[in-house]
């Protein structure tokens, strides 16, 4: 049999990001930075994933509001839409059509076992929706629409790629070979950013405010936020993640945005105290966040332009969803219809 190939000479890399929440610097240092990194080197698409975000309720103007929002955002941080396919996946309906069919191959056992939806279905016990357990496969058919060959996935969707790979190969088997089986995009040590009250944990917008840094924050609020952040009584400041999780974390976020060996930062930093730690942490997120937010102010004042950017990058979307929709559809038996 032979593989699946495409015709791109890039390989090609799908992300998606919820519109779900603000954005915080853990998304910009663990996901939107990186997808910036990539533009050149692959065929990138980046989608506003707004149906996955309706598996939890949502209200419906702020839903709207933060899909156009996120997508000025994926621009502010300097996304080229002539490099990159930017669009929301509402627009391109070959999403939900894949999605139905990869539903009728994926078993109900191995949705069960997916970990987000057991801490999902334990956060919203009271909306356990059947969207949100079979979000796995919608999250599949994104990503086997394009024929993607890598999806920079960090460790809590690396399940979702699994599932992803067996729906995809099960497919092929059954069907014949339809689809590209996708690899995780492993990056150069992307840091993971921790909140700045509990540094064990990942920093997340759905945590209280003075745990994350927002895009969009005022430098006032990030100054007040990084003073503020849990550091320990040890005075040292050194890495070590698991003795001194806080100052490792503001050691980690300087080192990113300032692109400087964590090495050199904590060396340059001796002698400084926390009050200097943070002093220096606030001064590079805010120097990092400030051109980032001039940008996006700039593009949100814009709706057309920003309309228009969408409507071209669905219209690009579902011209290459819909070969691989085409394929599937005759594959699963589906009659011929009219359409040239
Ligand atoms: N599930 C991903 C998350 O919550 C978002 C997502 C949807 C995604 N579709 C995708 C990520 C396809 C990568 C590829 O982070």
């Amino acid at each position: 049999m032979q593989a699946e190939t495409h015709t791109s000479p890039k390989k090609i890399i799908f992300s998606g990001i919820q519109p779900s929440g603000v954005l915080t610097l853990g998304n910009y240092i663990g996901a939107l930075r990186n997808f910036k990194l990539l533009e050149d080197a692959y065929d990138c698409i980046y989608c506003v994933v707004d149906m996955h975000a309706i598996t939890v309720k949502q209200n419906a103007a702020e839903l709207r509001a933060r899909c156009l929002s996120l997508a000025a955002m994926y621009l502010a941080v300097g996304l080229d839409p002539k490099k990159s396919l930017i669009f929301c996946q509402s627009h391109v309906s070959a999403h939900a059509e894949l999605a139905w069919i990869l539903n009728c191959v994926t078993y109900m056992g191995e949705l069960s076992r997916m970990t987000q939806f057991k801490e999902k279905s334990a956060k919203h016990h009271d909306n356990i929706n059947a969207g949100l357990f079979t979000y796995p496969v919608l999250m599949a058919a994104d990503i086997l629409l394009y024929q993607t060959d890598l999806v920079p996935v960090g460790a809590d969707q690396k399940q979702h790629l699994e599932i992803t790979r067996d729906i995809a190969q099960r497919f092929n088997s059954q069907y014949g070979q339809s689809f590209v089986v996708p690899e995780a995009y492993i990056g150069k040590v992307g840091s993971r950013v921790m909140s700045l009250q509990e540094p064990t944990r990942k920093m997340s917008k759905s945590d209280p405010e003075d745990t994350y840094i927002s895009l969009l924050d005022s430098p006032e609020v990030v100054r007040r936020k990084v003073k503020r952040a849990v550091t320990d009584s040890d005075a040292s400041i050194r890495f070590d993640a698991e003795e001194k999780p806080g100052v490792s974390n503001l050691l980690s976020i300087i080192s990113v945005l300032m692109d400087e060996p964590l090495e050199s930062v904590t060396d340059s930093l001796q002698g400084e105290g926390y009050g200097g730690l943070k002093t220096r942490a606030a001064d590079a997120i805010i120097e990092t966040l400030a051109p980032i937010q001039a940008e996006y102010a700039r593009i949100i004042a814009d709706k057309a332009t920003l309309q228009g950017i969408l409507d071209e990058g669905a219209q690009a979307a579902a011209r290459r969803a819909n070969r691989t929709l085409d394929k599937v559809k005759r594959k699963v038996g589906f009659a011929p219809h009219g359409k040239a």
